[in-house]
């Protein structure tokens, strides 16, 4: 539950995204959160304070004369128990009366009312595409976010009103994902990483090859804990079957080979290289182009095998590697006795950190069990979800001092 013990004062304002509302307000309780929703005269006009009352398990409040709070500061009390209001969605005309500081309707009212300093404000922006791209409303964000506000993107595609272009608001898991990350420590803020993750796959002809049962899953949740911290991610994938976690760019790979040449090409625009991916030890020296057919000796093909070339080790002797201002972190997926097997593989690789983990513990779950070495000695990070053990090795690395070099 990643939003446990958090207050979120909801916001709706006029727009058919409002039905998305619903959705969002269901995934914040899933995730531990209390929700407060709090519509304008024009979202009720959308959805009804009935639907939102049931899905948050709280009376909604809708007008700034509201008479059931003891001192009648509806704006006062609501906008002082939130860690956060998001306004989901944000109509054009909203946003505008936020820019101006009006405050003559209940939410634009606890907007303006709430303590800027303590009390982030998110904005999930809806509208139609004209008016999403018109000057007005593209200074009204810019002056938004200069104000202190966090405007989130929009998404592209098909429009309510039949046209298609920027302005949808983003779908509920994707500010419930944006919701999370912002009340993340921004430890890594503003630095490159570069993550490897997931197995490659060495072809031995075009319908067979040599993988391995990584999921992918830990690089994910690296990636997507690295882009919570601050950080610009790009995540180097072989084939999984996984999302991509928000704001990362992610390039897909299949073969080591291709993901070497693509890590390479990332490398000189990277502080930082966390090496998750299963690399395929070994490929076919001679890949057939046409599929192996049996010959009917019943004998099996003769396999010839070259080693593949070693990614982390590569760019851990690089020129940037080697002066630490590329910080390479390995993984050490081990069957038995991590601590002696890791070291020496840290030290084999010549990287700061390594960490180990036993690989058929590990491979394809949701949780994880970690040991971070580096020269000091070792760390246990006990068995957790996957994504706690990446928020938490992300705040180890942040420790390191990296340095930056543009
Ligand atoms: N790695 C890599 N390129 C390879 C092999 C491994 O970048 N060709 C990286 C992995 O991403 C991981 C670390 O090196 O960060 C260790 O990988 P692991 O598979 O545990 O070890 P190997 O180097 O393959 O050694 P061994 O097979 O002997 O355990």
């Amino acid at each position: 539950m990643h939003l446990q013990g958090k207050h979120i004062v909801l916001g709706l304002s006029g727009g058919i995204a409002c039905y998305k509302a619903a959705e969002l307000c269901r995934a914040m309780v899933k995730e531990g959160a209390t929700v407060q929703v709090v519509m304008t005269e024009a979202a009720a006009q959308f959805i009804t304070p009935v639907t939102m009352q049931a899905l948050s398990g709280r009376p909604v409040f809708d007008s700034q004369w509201d008479r059931r709070p003891d001192n009648n500061m509806a704006h006062i009390n609501l906008s002082r128990e939130a860690d956060a209001v998001l306004v989901a969605p944000a109509s054009a005309d909203f946003m505008a009366k936020l820019l101006h500081g009006r405050a003559d309707d209940l939410l634009s009212l606890l907007c303006l009312a709430r303590p800027i300093a303590t009390v982030p404000l998110l904005i999930a922006p809806a509208m139609n595409r004209e008016m999403w791209s018109h000057p007005a409303t593209q200074r009204n964000v810019a002056q938004l976010r200069a104000d202190g506000s966090f405007v989130l993107d929009v998404g592209a595609g098909d429009q309510a009103c039949g046209e298609q272009g920027d302005g949808r608001m983003l779908e509920p898991e994707e500010i419930l994902e944006d919701l999370i990350a912002h009340f993340q420590p921004k430890v890594l803020q503003g630095r490159r990483v570069l993550i490897t993750a997931g197995p490659t796959f060495e072809a031995m002809d075009p319908v067979r090859g040599i993988s391995n049962l990584s999921s992918g899953k830990m690089g994910f949740a690296i990636a997507r804990a690295a882009r919570e911290a601050g950080a610009q991610v790009t995540l180097v994938a072989g084939p999984v079957a996984l999302a991509s976690p928000r704001g990362v760019l992610r390039i897909d790979v299949r073969s080591a080979q291709d993901m070497l040449q693509a890590c390479q090409a990332q490398a000189d625009a990277s502080d930082i290289l966390i090496a998750t991916a299963a690399v395929a030890d070994w490929r076919s020296a001679d890949a057939a182009q046409h599929k192996i057919k049996k010959d009917g000796s019943g004998l099996p093909p003769e396999l010839h095998l070259v080693e593949n070339p070693d990614i982390l080790a590569t760019l851990a002797a690089s020129a940037r590697g080697r002066s630490g201002a590329l910080f390479c972190v390995g993984f050490a997926a081990e069957s038995q006795n991590l601590l002696e097997l890791a070291s020496a593989k840290r030290v084999r690789k010549d990287i700061p950190l390594i960490v180990g983990n036993i690989g058929p513990q590990t491979f394809g779950q949701d949780n994880n069990a970690l040991l971070l070495i580096d020269a000091q000695g070792a760390t246990e990070l006990p068995r957790n979800s996957k994504i706690a053990l990446a928020r938490q090795l992300i705040a180890r690395i942040a420790q390191y001092g990296i340095r930056t070099i543009s």
